[in-house]
């Protein structure tokens, strides 16, 4: 059945949701792109990851949270910044939710497969993503002049879900996340810029850009990391603009303000003091922005568990 859905207007937020911390990602590049912009961020931090629980889990609980967006903020779009619940659930949402601009994210085959020199391609992402119908369809389009190695990496996202966490030693969680992704990026190939090798890296999985030093330090300064941060929030834009929902720019703005704490509450069903640290360490943001929520699993999701 179609969901209920207020009216909404220009000042209405912009919802952006993630099994965690990962979707952050996202929001920083939203906030870029559209800085006049309000947004609610919820983070599904008590029952991530996600990647590894299947769609019987995913589909319900990304359609319980959506709904809650729209019923309890009211928001005029909502950003998926999570691969592993695009993948699963955007078709459903699309179903239920027809009125409301629906953004989802997948992993960026095309522009890797355009810019890689050596038509070798390295792509990481959750199993849920990377064993998910959308991403073969994916593969089978822009896999004609490219070869696509691609990894699912159980545990990574969660290691960096952990590494927010206090008051866990930094060091532990951040060591588990480099032995991670030096694993699972030797298991992919050789990278490099010589024929054969692997120059171009897709970062599948929204948590996985906050592991970027990590890869850089283990691949060199030669091959490209991509990810879809920057292009979703175009796509975002263009939504807004299709739907005249764009919010009007201050005429005495400065050209390069950013969204600010007044502007971004970021909520979570884990752990406050993980989204408080995430929230300062990314995104510059005070503690007050962050708030904890109860949404309750469904029995769907429960049974799956
Ligand atoms: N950040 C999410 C993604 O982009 C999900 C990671 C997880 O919960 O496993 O797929």
């Amino acid at each position: 059945m179609a969901a209920t859905f207020s009216p909404v207007s220009s000042s209405s937020p912009i919802g952006v949701f993630d099994s965690g911390i990962g979707g952050l990602s996202v929001l920083q590049a939203l906030r870029h792109e559209l800085p006049h912009e309000r947004f609610v961020y919820l983070a599904d931090s008590g029952n991530a990851p996600y990647g590894e629980r299947g769609d019987a889990f995913v589909v319900p609980r990304t359609r319980d949270i959506a709904q809650h967006l729209v019923q309890h903020h009211g928001v005029k779009a909502l950003v998926i910044a999570c691969n592993t619940a695009t993948a699963a659930a955007v078709e459903q949402l699309r179903t239920d939710m027809p009125q409301l601009p629906l953004i989802g994210v997948e992993p960026a085959l095309k522009p890797a497969s355009l810019s890689s020199q050596t038509h070798h391609v390295g792509v990481m992402g959750t199993r849920g993503t990377v064993s998910s119908q959308r991403f073969a369809r994916l593969v089978a389009e822009h896999g004609s002049r490219t070869q696509f190695h691609v990894q699912a990496c159980d545990g990574l996202a969660r290691a960096i879900e952990r590494s927010t966490e206090v008051p866990l030693p930094q060091d532990s969680s951040t060591t588990e996340t480099r032995a991670l992704c030096a694993r699972y990026t030797s298991a992919l190939g050789t990278f490099g810029v010589k024929t054969g090798q692997i120059d171009t890296l897709v970062l599948g999985c929204t948590h996985y850009i906050f592991a970027k030093d990590d890869l850089r330090a283990l691949l060199g300064p030669e091959v490209q990391l991509v990810d879809t941060g920057a292009a979703v929030a175009r796509q975002t834009r263009r939504m807004l603009e299709q739907s005249g929902t764009l919010a009007p720019e201050p005429t005495d703005a400065p050209a390069d303000l950013l969204a600010g704490p007044a502007q971004i509450q970021l909520m979570t069903t884990g752990s406050l003091s993980a989204l408080q640290s995430s929230a300062l360490r990314w995104l510059d943001l005070p503690a007050t922005c962050c708030t904890a929520v109860d949404i309750p699993l469904h029995a769907e999701a429960l049974a799956s568990r």
